[in-house]
């Protein structure tokens, strides 16, 4: 059984459990009405399965009902064998910023997009 763990949101974790596994995470903020996404993943094995959109819709949810959010904004950490952007994209966050900033971890070098969705 699938469920969303969103008790513990003070401490801005949203979790996706499944069979008590917990297979996707959303860390975020918030700062005067806009709530930051600093990281979101879903294992390998459970990717294309809408978990990750699930994330944020259940992030946004918990930002408007509990926090009366206007905006949502994320750094995506794009490499160059990805298109992050258009998974942000699908999901309603259009870019406000392609600096052409990188950020090398010493593995990957990644181009850091800036994004943001408006609430209404
Ligand atoms: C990014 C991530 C959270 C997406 O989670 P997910 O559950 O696989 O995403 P969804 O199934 O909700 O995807 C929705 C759509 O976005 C697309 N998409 C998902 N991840 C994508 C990616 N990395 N690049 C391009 N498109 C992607 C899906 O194909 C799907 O498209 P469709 O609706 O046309 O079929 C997941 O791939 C992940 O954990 N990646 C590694 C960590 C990471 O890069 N996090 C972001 C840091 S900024």
């Amino acid at each position: 059984m699938s469920t969303f763990f969103t008790k513990n949101i003070n401490s801005n974790v949203c979790k996706f459990i499944s069979n008590q596994k917990i297979i996707g995470s959303c860390i975020f903020g918030i700062i005067d009405k806009n709530l930051r996404i600093y990281n979101i993943q879903v294992n390998k094995e459970y990717r294309n399965n809408k978990i990750g959109s699930l994330l944020l819709k259940e992030v946004e949810t918990y930002g408007k009902q509990h926090k009366n959010i206007k905006s949502i904004s994320l750094t995506a950490h794009e490499d160059s064998d990805s298109n992050l952007q258009y998974f942000y994209q699908k999901n309603g966050f259009k870019i406000v910023n392609n600096s052409l900033l990188n950020y090398d971890d010493g593995i990957n070098i990644y181009n850091l997009i800036d994004m943001k969705k408006y609430i209404s």
